[in-house]
């Protein structure tokens, strides 16, 4: 026999032609996986498997096709099937019934601790005891190098860092030197995050955005995994970020049609998302910024977001843009959280902070990205400040920040 998820509700008179449009709409469906009834002034929805946006559809057909009133039955029992949030997902379609119940793998838990989850970042050594970051460093853009300037900051004492190193690509920064023999590059890459570790919360979160150089055959964001979990943080996710870059330098010419040494091509980069100590990061829920449908939509780890476009604009090569650290910072961390970017760039990830009601700490070692990343920092108080009260506020908000001296 079929299960169903059933919803009743109370309904209020309907016409006749509403009542024909519901029988209607179940003639487009399988008994088994989805119908309506009406009984004795209650309406009841089954639900077992269904295609939303089919459903969608198809209430916007009849409703048309029966010159239906706008808020008609229909579109009541779309919204009330939308409204159900727990479901599985099988071929696009819902599954409101036993969608997470086991199937292949019996007695899955037992399973699991057999295996030993994130065996290998276990029996670390961090501290459970979270500190208050100095207020020194809360709301700052500071010019210097990280290394040196993280040296500063108390044990975990920031939340979430959202980062996207050079790529040693041979880019031209302002004032770092990128293409670099690759022993010296890590060397300093790696002292860069042993610090990014420390000053982690526990239960914090440090997300790399990175690309590999595919031409010098180095995947840097398995190495760079490879770091943080021999220092015993928790590989949670990999996020595809998709840019639809086909404007890739190195072709295939050489080897054209030639199995002897095929050069592939790609499109987009690497995400490598990790935890400290534990996968859970404590927060209030009233700080959830995050909706329903960003929500569902964000949890499925390949990103289509264009490449910053307007990076010329900048002088800087090698941008995020503002979508990006948009979901990095709704998905995995809460409002007033304190977001650190070690290598901030002209600020997208601390205009974005700011943006988003986080508190945020970015540093730099180019005097001209960090005045840069200051501007449009005081920008995006200006804009917040003529959005609130239509007035345009003076610079003098506590978030005017310095550029310290450079430490190196
Ligand atoms: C890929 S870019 C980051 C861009 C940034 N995400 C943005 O949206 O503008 C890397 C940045 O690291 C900076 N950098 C290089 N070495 C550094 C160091 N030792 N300390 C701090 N920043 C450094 C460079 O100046 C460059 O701006």
């Amino acid at each position: 026999m079929t299960e169903y998820l059933t919803i009743r509700r109370n309904i209020d008179i309907i016409s006749n032609s509403e009542e024909k449009a519901i029988l209607e709409l179940n003639k487009y469906f399988n008994k088994d996986d989805f119908f309506v009834e009406l009984k004795d002034g209650l309406i009841e929805i089954h639900l077992n498997v269904l295609d939303i946006k089919f459903l969608e559809e198809l209430i916007t057909k009849i409703s048309k096709m029966n010159n239906l009133r706008e808020n008609n039955i229909l579109n009541q029992i779309y919204l009330i099937i939308d409204s159900v949030k727990s479901y599985g997902i099988k071929s696009g379609k819902r599954l409101y019934v036993n969608y997470n119940a086991e199937r292949k793998v019996k007695g899955r838990a037992k399973k699991i601790e057999d295996r030993g989850m994130y065996y290998y970042a276990r029996n670390n050594n961090f501290s459970k005891i979270n500190n208050e970051l100095p207020i020194a460093f809360e709301n700052k853009i500071l010019c210097g190098d990280s290394e040196e300037i993280l040296k500063n900051l108390p044990d975990n004492s920031i939340d979430l860092i959202f980062t996207s190193p050079p790529y040693n690509f041979g880019l031209q920064y302002e004032n770092s030197e990128d293409g670099i023999d690759w022993n010296k590059y890590f060397d300093k890459l790696f002292k860069i995050f042993y610090q990014c570790i420390r000053v982690l919360k526990y239960g914090g979160r440090i997300i790399v955005n990175v690309q590999p150089l595919y031409s010098d055959y180095i995947p840097i964001h398995h190495i760079i995994s490879n770091y943080f979990m021999e220092n015993k943080l928790i590989w949670r996710s990999e996020i595809l970020w998709e840019k639809h870059n086909y404007n890739a330098k190195y072709t295939a010419w050489g080897s054209w049609k030639s199995p002897s040494n095929p050069y592939l091509k790609y499109t987009w980069e690497y995400l490598e998302v990790f935890s400290k100590g534990t996968l859970k990061h404590e927060g209030s829920s009233e700080n959830i910024d995050i909706s329903d449908e960003e929500f569902k939509k964000w949890v499925y780890a390949k990103w289509e977001i264009a490449p910053e476009r307007n990076m010329n604009a900048f002088q800087h090569p090698a941008m995020f843009p503002e979508k990006l650290v948009e979901r990095i910072l709704k998905l995995f961390s809460f409002e007033n959280d304190i977001i650190l970017d070690p290598f901030n760039g002209v600020g997208t990830t601390t205009k974005m902070a700011k943006q988003l009601g986080r508190r945020f700490l970015g540093i730099d070692v180019s005097e001209e990205y960090t005045s840069k990343a200051i501007e449009r920092l005081n920008n995006e108080i200006d804009n917040k400040a003529k959005k609130n009260d239509g007035k345009k506020t003076h610079l003098k908000e506590e978030n005017i920040v310095p550029i310290v001296p450079k430490f190196v």
